[in-house]
């Protein structure tokens, strides 16, 4: 065989990246591979747009005529949803075709059904494109960083996300107006509530975590939150205080006990998420020989997420285990910062002579916001006082504007 004959499922923002770049990198993957990549098939839902498709590829809404094709090597998937996906993704394994998939609200909820049946058909499995976008972040952790036990992961994981609160702090967009261009820019999902809500950075969190720490959090357990009542108001405010919103997913394993939360938090100067602007997803990985590593790149759109889909090929046809899946046992544990642990906190609302011994008041920033030194416990006592108070972790140190505080 000296042609890898592929479908494409999906031909939107990412198949598309992908059918491109297959015709662009030819030359690049036959030298690599020694065989010429060639799309033989594309599955869409609606066959009557119009789309820049070569006459002798075989485009269809019926799976099942992709699945007859009589040499099928591998299927791109790059649909949405759970299903048809899943069902999709099962026949073409038991074919005996490897998968690639961009597709992380069906990995993360199928992603080891998947990974099992196709160590089963002794087929591969690429995910990377399903967590930050053209970051090689699954290979990384899953490929490179084999030994190192890793202890606690960080992360800027929805592209859309860091795009509207970056377009709202510099160019004044309300969230609609920066909403909408990112939709018309690729990045968000056919139905941005996943991105908005802090659904999708929650999948791609427990996708990494199984690479990470090869197990998931309880889901139920999870905080999540997305970035929907982040106003402009309490994005100037923050940079009032020299922070910026961010919307970062952590997960930390301390014991036996794998915590996750996902939700805004602000950062200060010197944290590397502070820089992280736009589209661009980070990802910080704190292990026990290296210490932290910082990986940071492009996190949603065509040709990013092509590229995290092409690499995989390559990793799919040279190899035949079926993905990253690293051992429970390699990881480390760090003591857990729980609601005793103090942190630092922007707190935002009416706080009226508010008085507890524990709360160190560090800084007021205007009439209505404090920087402030607490456990979670004090920042819940005094949000039950007072319950329209807002209150985000501080990520990094921060570095007082040396106003004086007036509550106290
Ligand atoms: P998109 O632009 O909305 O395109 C979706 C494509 O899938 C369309 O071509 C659509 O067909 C087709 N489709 C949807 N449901 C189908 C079904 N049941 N049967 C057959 N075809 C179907 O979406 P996208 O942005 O490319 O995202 C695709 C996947 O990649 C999603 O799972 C997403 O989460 C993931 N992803 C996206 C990005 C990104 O930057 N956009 C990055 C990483 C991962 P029609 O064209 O006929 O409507
Ligand atoms: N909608 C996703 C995002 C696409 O904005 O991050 C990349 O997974």
């Amino acid at each position: 065989m000296d042609v890898i004959k592929v479908a494409i499922l999906g031909f939107g923002t990412v198949g598309e990246g992908v059918y491109r770049t297959i015709q662009t990198h030819g030359d690049e993957l036959q030298a690599t591979l020694g065989k010429r990549v060639e799309v033989a098939s594309i599955l869409v839902r609606n066959k009557q747009k119009s789309r820049d498709i070569r006459e002798e590829v075989l485009v269809t809404t019926d799976f099942e005529e992709i699945l007859q094709f009589p040499q099928l090597d591998i299927v791109f998937e790059a649909i949405v949803e759970k299903e048809p996906t899943f069902t999709y993704l099962k026949q073409a394994i038991q074919k005996g075709c490897h998968i690639i998939t961009a597709n992380k609200e069906m990995f993360a909820h199928h992603g080891e059904e998947l990974l099992k049946l196709a160590e089963e058909h002794h087929v591969s499995v690429g995910f990377e494109a399903t967590v930050a976008g053209g970051i090689p972040v699954i290979q990384t952790l899953g490929q490179l960083l084999k030994i190192n036990r890793v202890q606690y992961i960080q992360g800027i994981l929805n592209g859309t996300s860091n795009f509207i609160l970056t377009e709202m702090r510099e160019k004044k967009l309300s969230f609609q107006e920066a909403l909408t261009q990112a939709q018309e820019n690729g990045y968000a999902e056919a139905d941005p509530t996943n991105d908005v809500e802090g659904f999708d950075a929650f999948y791609k969190s427990m996708i990494l975590s199984r690479i990470a720490f090869g197990e998931q959090p309880n889901w139920q357990e999870v905080e999540r939150e997305g970035i929907t009542s982040i106003t402009s108001e309490l994005i100037e405010t923050a940079e009032l205080a020299g922070l910026r919103f961010k919307h970062v997913a952590s997960i930390h394993k301390a014991g036996d006990n794998l915590t996750a939360i996902v939700k805004p938090v602000v950062v200060g100067k010197e944290h590397p998420f502070y820089h992280v602007e736009g589209v661009e997803n980070a990802v910080n990985v704190h292990s026990d020989i290296v210490g932290r590593i910082t990986l940071q790149g492009p996190g949603a759109g065509m040709f990013p997420t092509a590229s995290a889909m092409i690499e995989d090929l390559v990793y799919v046809c040279q190899t035949n285990s079926s993905g990253p899946r690293p051992e429970k046992s390699g990881t480390a544990t760090i003591s857990d910062k729980n609601n005793e642990t103090k942190q630092q906190w922007l707190i935002h609302g009416h706080v009226k002579n508010y008085i507890h011994p524990s709360i160190t008041w560090l800084e007021q920033i205007n009439e209505t916001t404090f920087i402030v030194e607490a456990t979670k416990r004090d920042v819940d006592q005094l949000n039950q006082q007072e319950q329209s108070l807002r209150y985000f972790t501080i990520l990094g140190e921060y570095e007082p504007i040396k106003k004086p505080v007036k509550v106290l």
